[in-house]
């Protein structure tokens, strides 16, 4: 099932299912690498139902613009209804595949380019990631921030590869994906690895030309 689909009516429910207790420390690691400051333009592809938000609009403050990018209706629906709790004025959402979607739409809905992009948990769904990855990049500004936090397989014990294996498939995820490596060609590269490499998150900087 292509990922798009397996994600399209799942809004209400995946705050539940998605173990999030797991996942929250490589997407804290993930939004920490990404430098938010007050004002900041901040795009979050594959935005879901907005678990990043709180941490976001926080550091980007009332100056701020987030602008979220998601292919499924519902995900997005449950990010808006998250922004309204969150009283986030500065919330765009874009409802558009991220291998297709022209970096100048997401710039649009930035009002200039991006200071900061946030990949979190999405690209790995992806069959053309490398395309979503370069339109992020050109959606942002030279010396923006940009980190991916993804899963693969974990390494170590049989049980723990099998659970992995287990949580990838259910997600979607092409264990082979490995996105994050994209990040490493950036400048200043942080990097955190979670659940014995499950979860792995890098972060680096656009060059500045
Ligand atoms: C595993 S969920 C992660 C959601 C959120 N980033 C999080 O950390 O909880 C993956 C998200 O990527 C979205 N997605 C998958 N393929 C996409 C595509 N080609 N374009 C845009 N969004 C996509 C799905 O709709 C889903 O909301």
């Amino acid at each position: 099932m292509p990922a798009v689909a397996r994600y399209a009516h799942l809004g209400r429910l995946y705050d539940l299912v998605s173990g999030e207790r797991l996942y929250a420390p490589g997407r804290e690691a993930a939004v920490e690498m990404i430098h938010v400051e007050p004002g900041s333009r901040v795009l979050v592809v594959g935005i879901g139902t907005g678990p990043d938000l709180p941490a976001l609009l926080s550091a980007a403050g009332p100056g701020g613009r987030v602008v979220g990018l998601d292919a499924s209706p519902s995900m997005l629906a449950a990010a808006r209804r998250r922004a309204d709790r969150l009283g986030g004025d500065g919330v765009r959402l874009v409802l558009a595949d991220a291998e297709q979607v022209p970096a100048r739409r997401l710039r649009d809905a930035l009002g200039g380019p991006a200071d900061a992009v946030l990949l979190p948990y999405c690209l790995s769904l992806m069959p053309a990631w490398p395309r979503a990855w370069r339109t992020a990049l050109e959606a942002a500004r030279p010396g923006a921030r940009v980190a991916v936090v993804d899963t693969t397989v974990a390494r170590g014990a049989l049980l723990r590869r099998l659970a992995s294996r287990v949580a990838c498939a259910a997600g979607g995820v092409h264990v082979d994906a490995r996105p994050w490596r994209c990040v490493e060609e950036l400048d200043d590269v942080s990097a955190a690895t979670f659940l014995r490499g499950h979860v792995e998150v890098r972060g680096g900087t656009l060059p500045l030309r």
